[in-house]
């Protein structure tokens, strides 16, 4: 492999890499803002400046003080080149950390400082903000400007999702770029030249596409702000979990972005999987994240008789008492495309080893808005991971319904929270001896039951999921479930306890059913 040193250090790169390029895929930052990984190149920043040594270097007239002539005098100087534009070029020299390119990046820094309002105490971006970060390690000294800055638009609504601060804005154009280069939406552009350029919307449009959250995501500075996140915390409280999105069967990789003091997630990121989602995530998968919080089931619910409330315990007890009244074969188990592929082992396990029963059934969302981009027709994160758990086809929930009606089925234990059918066409479900609904969330399941137990969500407990693809990816545990609230695979196994009877389901187990699939 072709390499070239980068302040004495040896980077190999490969055909077509800028210099920015090969240094970023060694883990090496050379300062930039406008370049991203996942965008074209713009080059306007300028903050990416470095020495290239060769053999007919290209110099810069310039003016240097003579302290003996008490006058400049003519001189010269490297001309800097912009890393994330230049080539790499087998065996050149490269600083980034010259003293010219250093004197560049904190010349350029102070430039892009010299109108910004520097408001961030009430900034959102502040503590993940490149202005921040470059004037930390480029430039560290006061600003010279004395004059009122340059005044621009803020508060600006470009939409739903978003919120625009022009004076924040360095004009790098990573947002026009992400609207027209990943979404294929010249939704964004900018006008006016200099000090009064600004970014604006295209005429009689709104940013409202399915990927509007990615402007704010690639801008490096506060001017773009998510409608949803902006005021809510402050970035150095949060903890990072890497994740897998639970928003469809694409299984983009993300953060989950956590305050541990509070137990709260705040937002979801893209985390970078050039296999899966390079570095994006569509709208609705972001936004995701709220399932964590918003419906959560955190108590038991008993409705055989009187309807009480009561803890986790008590509702698996009850559970327990009225499963052990049907004949063990007449127990359907409905395993889901939103739990996670422990959670639907330890489930076609409840159904085998303790019901003994053939009663096995799929719930998943019933679908969406599927795009070239990223979003998987398949609303559901995992429904590839439940049908490996269960070894082969499951039943849709329609023909529960049927077998409910036929009397073969006379109890039911539900996973998960979610199904294509609403509360009413599930009502059957309500009249058998028991419907034990296992969830996180409410949704038509945990309405129709007779018996909720809560168990933990996605974010509570590390879970493996299965993309449509076939790719097993694992979502770690962000903050804690509530109190006395277990994983769905523990509370199954707490189940079969009670039921005098025992399910296992070792990591061991997971891995080698993952696999197994993953092969035939
Ligand atoms: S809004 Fe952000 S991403 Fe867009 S040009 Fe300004 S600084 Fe760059
Ligand atoms: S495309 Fe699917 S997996 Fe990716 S962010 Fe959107 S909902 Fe989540
Ligand atoms: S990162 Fe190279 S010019 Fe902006």
């Amino acid at each position: 492999m072709p390499s070239f040193k980068l302040d004495g250090q040896e980077i190999p790169f490969e055909p077509g890499d800028t210099i920015m390029r090969a240094a970023w895929r060694q883990g090496i930052e050379i300062p930039h803002y406008c370049w991203h990984p996942g965008l074209s190149v713009a080059a306007n920043c300028r903050m990416c400046l470095v020495e290239i040594k060769a053999e007919r270097p290209m110099m810069l007239p310039t003016l240097a003080w003579d302290e003996s002539k008490k006058e400049f005098v003519p001189s010269a100087k490297p001309k800097l080149q912009p890393a994330c534009q230049q080539m790499a070029v087998e065996g050149q020299e490269v600083f980034a950390k010259s003293k010219e390119a250093v004197h560049a990046q904190g010349s350029v820094q102070e430039f892009l400082l010299l109108n910004h309002p520097v408001d961030c105490p009430i900034c959102d971006q502040a503590g993940e903000c490149k202005l921040q970060d470059y004037w930390e390690t480029s430039q560290g000294k006061l600003k010279r400007k004395m004059t009122e800055p340059v005044h621009k638009p803020k508060g600006v609504q470009f939409g739903p999702t978003i919120v625009y601060d022009a004076e924040r804005c360095i004009m790098c154009t990573r947002c026009i770029r992400v609207n027209d280069e990943v979404v294929g939406d010249h939704v964004l552009d900018m006008r006016e030249r200099g000090n009064k350029n600004e970014i604006v919307l295209s005429p009689g449009r709104q940013l409202d596409h399915d990927y509007t959250l990615m402007s704010e995501h690639v801008c490096p500075v506060g001017a773009l702000t998510s409608r949803d996140f902006r005021f809510k915390a402050r970035v150095w409280f949060l903890r990072a979990a890497p994740s897998v999105c639970q928003g469809c069967a694409t299984g983009c990789n993300d953060f989950v972005d956590f305050d541990p003091r509070k137990n709260h997630v705040y937002r979801l990121r893209p985390r970078d999987n050039a296999a899966i989602n390079k570095f994006w995530m569509c709208d609705d998968g972001m936004m995701s994240y709220t399932r964590v919080h918003e419906g959560r089931v955190t108590q038991g619910v008993i409705r055989n008789g009187d309807n009480k409330s009561t803890t986790a315990a008590e509702a698996i007890a009850t559970a327990a008492k009225y499963l052990a009244k049907v004949d063990g074969k007449k127990v359907a188990v409905v395993l889901s495309a939103q739990s996670s592929t422990e959670d639907n082992l330890a489930a076609a396990k409840l159904a085998k080893d303790v019901f003994g029963t053939d009663k096995l059934y799929l719930a998943a969302l019933g679908g969406w808005k599927a795009d070239n981009i990223l979003r998987n027709a398949d609303n559901n994160p995992n429904r590839a991971g439940a049908l490996r758990a269960a070894g082969g086809a499951l039943k849709p929930l329609a023909d529960l319904l049927k077998d409910v009606a036929a009397g073969t089925v006379e109890a039911v234990v539900a996973l998960g929270w979610a199904s294509t059918e609403d509360a009413t066409q599930l009502s059957p479900l309500r009249k058998l001896v028991a419907t034990v609904s296992l969830s996180s969330n409410v949704g038509p399941l945990t309405e129709v039951a007779t018996i909720v137990v809560p168990v933990a969500s996605f974010a509570e407990v590390d879970g493996t999921f299965v993309n449509a693809k076939g790719i097993a990816q694992k979502a770690s545990r962000a903050i804690s479930p509530p109190a006395g609230v277990k994983s769905a695979a523990e509370t199954i196994q707490d189940l079969a306890k009670a039921l005098g009877k025992t399910v296992a389901v070792a990591p061991a187990d997971v891995q080698r059913v993952l696999t197994q699939e993953a092969s035939a």
